[in-house]
């Protein structure tokens, strides 16, 4: 993304050539498939979105519990990387930018992103799922802290706080539910 310094927020995209890292289970301390149901709270029919999807290591985790789920990313290759992993058939995959997300207006019941929002945090991001998100559907955020040490993740240079987080969805309408604040990630629960 040539526009952002490196260093910055929003200056790297999580490479393909690294995509097996998404797999490592112990990033599980970061954040649970609990949690994200809790926060989440899907129904069967739901139709949730993935944002930054990856490998889907989220993705199948989570597809259990809804009735569709998009694994949206940016990168085709992550797709691929997927497909190879094996695919729930309630996976939807979607190439694209969260800026430009291809769901009609109040298409999804909620959608999460999981490490994902600082390399998509834009206002024309957050403007599209306000538009894509229906009323009452919730958007939960975990990512990584610009608080934390920096130990593990993008240095913290690149990261967001949870503040950040909540007054930028906030800007486009977004109601600020449940924040959670944790050594080396945030989450934060938005309600449109
Ligand atoms: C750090 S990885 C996290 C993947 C997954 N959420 C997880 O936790 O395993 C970030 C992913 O978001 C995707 N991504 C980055 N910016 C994006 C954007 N603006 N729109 C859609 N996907 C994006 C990248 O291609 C990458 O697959």
């Amino acid at each position: 993304m040539d526009e952002y310094a490196d260093g910055e927020v929003g200056a790297h995209t999580f490479p393909v050539e690294r995509a097996g890292d998404l797999e490592d289970p112990t990033r599980f301390r970061f954040c649970s498939r609990e949690e994200l149901l809790e926060t989440l709270g899907p129904t069967p029919e739901s139709a949730v979105a993935d944002l930054g999807s990856g490998t889907g290591f989220y993705t199948r985790e989570l597809a259990p519990f809804v009735g569709t789920i998009y694994a949206v990313d940016s990168q085709p290759g992550m797709h691929e990387q997927f497909r190879d992993l094996g695919v729930p058939t309630n996976v939807e995959f979607v190439t694209a930018n969260v800026s430009s997300l291809p769901f009609a207006e109040d298409h999804l019941d909620g959608a999460f992103s999981t490490m994902t929002h600082h390399e998509y945090a834009d206002p024309q991001s957050f403007a599209t799922l306000a538009r894509v998100i229906r009323p009452g559907g919730r958007l939960v955020t975990v990512d990584w802290s610009a608080d934390g040490d920096g130990n593990d993740g993008p240095p913290c240079s690149e990261r967001l706080t949870a503040e950040d987080t909540c007054a930028a969805l906030e800007a486009v309408g977004f109601e600020t539910v449940d924040v959670r604040r944790r050594p080396e990630t945030f989450l934060v629960v938005s309600r449109r």
